[in-house]
């Protein structure tokens, strides 16, 4: 099987899987310009949290390259646009401000541009690093074969590497410890059963896709031994915002005595911010709501509410998987 890459650095440009085409379209974005994956990840055409920070950090790298004239000002400029893209998954500040600071150490030497590329790609090595060790880790919450349920895509196609929560279900899977995974379609965006499908059909997991308002029945049924999930950014106190329809699981996780994981890489946990209170939630456009596609199904006239986000409050997670090893109640992150 051929690995998927959600992002790529080859011959001076960034190559991104057009993730809005999948599953029927395999297309891909290859520029060096920032603006264009400015647009790309505001479009989600590069999403989910660590894949964000990868790509931001090879954007604000490129913005410099072939640039000799007013070399601080293209930069800072590209990091102020770079910065507005998606305001919840930190791992976005984590990625421009890792090359900030490699920017402010070499900003003299002539090399400059080729420090900030083998920052980027040190911050991609790590993500792939992670990913692998999120997934070892995980492995310790499966005594038995399992029926996992998951939201939105935490696979290859939304980190550098081969995912957070889903590469967790990956490696149980391959250890037999997965008998089915079911798959929340997640509106409005449907990152479940587009992205999260495809991952697991390309690697011959057994699955189901289901709308997320299933997730209720398919608990009171017993069909769902665990639900894992991944983050956006974990506050202090464990508090965690992750995709919206997170926390609508984790309530009825409680309510059904299953246990309710976040895998994550320690990039996500937001050292400055001391709860979930904190955390700013994107709001997207209501066009997202009123159509699939280009195809609108409802009256543009009508008003919608759209965060992407939600976040689930600590008491409610039963750990918190990271490349560290598996956090428990009550959450301490201070050293992470
Ligand atoms: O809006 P998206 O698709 O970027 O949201 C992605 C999620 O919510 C993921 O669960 C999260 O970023 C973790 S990805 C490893």
């Amino acid at each position: 099987m051929k690995k998927i890459e959600a992002v790529k650095f080859e011959d001076d440009k960034i190559i991104l899987i057009n993730q809005t085409k999948l599953p029927l379209n395999e297309e891909y974005i290859v520029t060096d310009d920032y603006e264009r994956i400015a647009l790309a990840i505001e479009r989600l055409e590069v999403r989910g949290a660590p894949a964000i920070g990868v790509t931001a950090a090879y954007a604000l790298a490129l913005s410099i390259k072939n640039q000799n004239e007013n070399v601080e000002e293209k930069f800072l400029k590209a990091y102020e646009r770079l910065k507005i893209t998606r305001p919840t998954a930190v791992n976005l500040f984590f990625g421009l401000d890792a090359i900030k600071n490699e920017f402010e150490k070499y900003k003299n030497d002539s090399q400059l541009y080729l420090k900030l590329i083998d920052a980027a790609k040190r911050l991609h090595e790590e993500d792939i690093d992670m990913c692998e060790k999120i997934a070892l880790n995980g492995l310790s919450i499966f005594n038995r074969k399992m029926r996992v349920l998951t939201h939105c895509n935490t696979g290859a196609l939304a980190t550098g590497g081969s995912g957070t929560a889903l590469n967790v279900i990956r490696h149980a899977f391959f250890s037999g410890f997965i008998k089915h995974v079911h798959v929340d379609e997640t509106r409005p965006l449907l990152q479940g059963s587009r992205l999260t499908a495809w991952e697991l059909d390309k690697l011959c997991i057994p699955f189901s896709i289901n709308t997320d308002s299933t997730a209720a029945v398919l608990m009171k049924e017993k069909k769902v031994d665990l639900v894992i999930t991944g983050a956006d950014r974990i506050a202090v106190n464990g508090d965690t915002a992750n995709k919206i329809g997170t926390y609508n699981l984790a309530v009825l996780a409680r309510h059904h005595n299953i246990p309710f994981y976040i895998a994550a890489p320690s990039s996500t946990i937001d050292g400055n911010c001391p709860n979930g209170d904190e955390i700013k939630i994107e709001l997207r456009s209501k066009d997202e709501l009123v159509k699939i596609g280009e195809c609108r199904f409802t009256s543009d006239a009508y008003d919608a509410y759209c965060p992407a986000f939600d976040v689930t409050p600590a008491e409610l997670i039963t750990g918190i998987i990271t490349e560290r090893g598996v956090f428990r109640k009550p959450y301490k992150f201070e050293n992470v």
